[in-house]
C-alpha cells in the first residue's frame, strides 16, 4: 500500500482529487498538504507544507514513510504574471524540490501535472502533438517547461517514475476561481447562475481546450495506475476533452437563462491565451494509457449549472 503526499490540496484540482484518493487508497494512506489550512474538512490527515521550503517536504515524507508525491501547488499564469518572485519560488524551486526529496528517499512515483500554458506563439493552434514547439510566453508556461524537462532529466538519470499530464482549462463547481487564464470560464457560469450579466476579460473567439474536473481527476487516476511500460513521455501528454471560446459558452448558458449577458472587455489574460492552442491532438493519451474523457461541452454546462443552481461553490 502506497502513502500519497499532496501538495498544494487545497487549490483546485486538489479539493476534488483528494476525496477521490481517499476512496481510492484508503483515507490513512493519504496525507494533504498546504502552505496553509483550510477551515474544510479533508477526508483525511492535513498538515503544512511549504513546497518552496526543500527540509519542510523532506521531514514530513521521511517520517511518514511517503513513497509517491502527487505534486499540485503552482502558481497559474494569471497570477504568475502579477507576481514573477512568487511563480519562481512555487513553480521552479517548489518543483525542483519535491524531486529532490523523491531522490532522497528513492519514492516510488512522483505525479507533477503540466498544462496547456507549456505552448506558445509559434506553436501550431490547431491539433497540436504532444512533442512541438514549446516556447511560452508567461512565467506559469515557463515554469511548467521546466518541470516537463527536470522530470525527464530525473527519470533518466535517477530512475524516478515520474508522470503527468497537460491540463487544459479546468471547469469545476468545488472552488472559486483561481488567478488562471482559463478561469473566465468558471465565472462566467457562476455569474451566470447568481447575476445575469458577466465581464469577460477574454474576446469573445478566444477558443480554448478545456474539460470538466471530474475527467480530470480521473485522467489523474489513471495515468497513476497505468503501465509504465506503456509511457513513451513522463509529462507531456495532451488531455482535453472539449473546445470553446467565451462566445460559445455565453450561447450555452443563454438555453437556461435567456436573460443572461456578456460583455467583453480585454485584458493582459487576452495575451496569454493567444499564445495558447485551440485544440490538441490527445491520441497518445488514448493509445498509452486509455484517456478517455465522458462530459462534452453542453453536458459539462449542464452539470455545472445543476450544482451552481443548489449552492454547490466551495468558499462561497
Ligand atoms: N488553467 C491554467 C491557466 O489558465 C492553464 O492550464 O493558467
Amino acid at each position: 500500500m502506497a502513502t500519497f503526499l499532496v501538495t498544494g490540496s487545497f487549490g483546485q484540482v486538489g479539493s476534488d482529487l483528494i476525496p477521490q484518493l481517499c476512496k481510492k487508497y484508503g483515507k490513512s494512506s493519504v496525507i494533504a498538504t498546504d502552505k496553509y489550512l483550510p477551515h474544510a474538512d479533508m477526508p483525511c490527515e492535513m498538515q503544512v507544507v511549504d513546497v518552496t521550503d526543500y527540509k519542510s517536504i523532506l521531514e514530513i515524507s521521511r517520517e511518514r514513510g511517503v513513497d509517491c508525491i502527487i505534486h499540485l501547488a503552482s502558481i497559474l499564469s494569471a497570477l504568475g504574471e502579477k507576481n514573477n518572485d512568487l511563480a519562481f519560488s512555487v513553480n521552479f524551486t517548489g518543483t525542483y524540490n519535491v524531486l529532490k526529496v523523491a531522490r532522497e528517499l528513492s519514492m516510488k512515483m512522483v505525479i507533477i501535472p503540466s498544462t496547456i500554458g507549456v505552448f506558445g506563439a509559434d506553436t501550431p493552434r490547431e491539433n497540436v502533438p504532444a512533442i512541438t514547439l514549446t516556447r511560452p510566453a508567461s512565467i506559469y508556461g515557463i515554469s511548467k517547461v521546466f518541470a516537463e524537462q527536470i522530470s525527464s532529466y530525473f527519470s533518466k538519470k535517477y530512475g524516478i517514475d515520474v508522470r503527468g499530464l497537460r491540463l487544459p482549462g479546468l471547469i469545476s463547481y468545488s472552488m472559486p476561481p483561481s488567478n488562471g487564464t482559463t478561469d473566465y470560464a468558471v465565472d462566467m457560469i457562476i455569474h451566470a447562475a447568481k447575476h445575469k450579466q458577466y465581464t469577460c476579460y477574454l474576446k469573445e473567439n478566444a477558443t480554448l481546450p478545456m474539460m470538466y474536473m471530474p475527467d480530470a481527476i480521473k485522467a489523474i487516476l489513471d495515468i497513476m495506475s497505468a503501465d509504465r511500460e506503456r509511457l513513451r513521455y513522463n509529462l507531456e501528454y495532451n488531455v482535453q476533452a472539449f473546445s470553446f471560446s467565451p462566445k460559445d459558452l455565453e450561447n450555452e448558458l443563454q438555453k437556461y437563462l435567456p436573460d443572461f449577458r456578456v460583455s467583453y472587455v480585454p485584458d493582459y489574460r487576452q495575451e496569454i491565451a493567444e499564445t495558447w492552442p485551440r485544440s490538441l491532438d490527445i491520441s497518445e493519451s488514448i493509445v498509452d494509457w486509455n484517456f478517455n474523457p465522458s462530459y462534452d461541452f453542453s453536458g459539462m454546462v449542464r452539470d455545472m449549472y445543476e450544482h451552481l443552481s443548489m449552492g454547490d461553490m466551495g468558499n462561497e
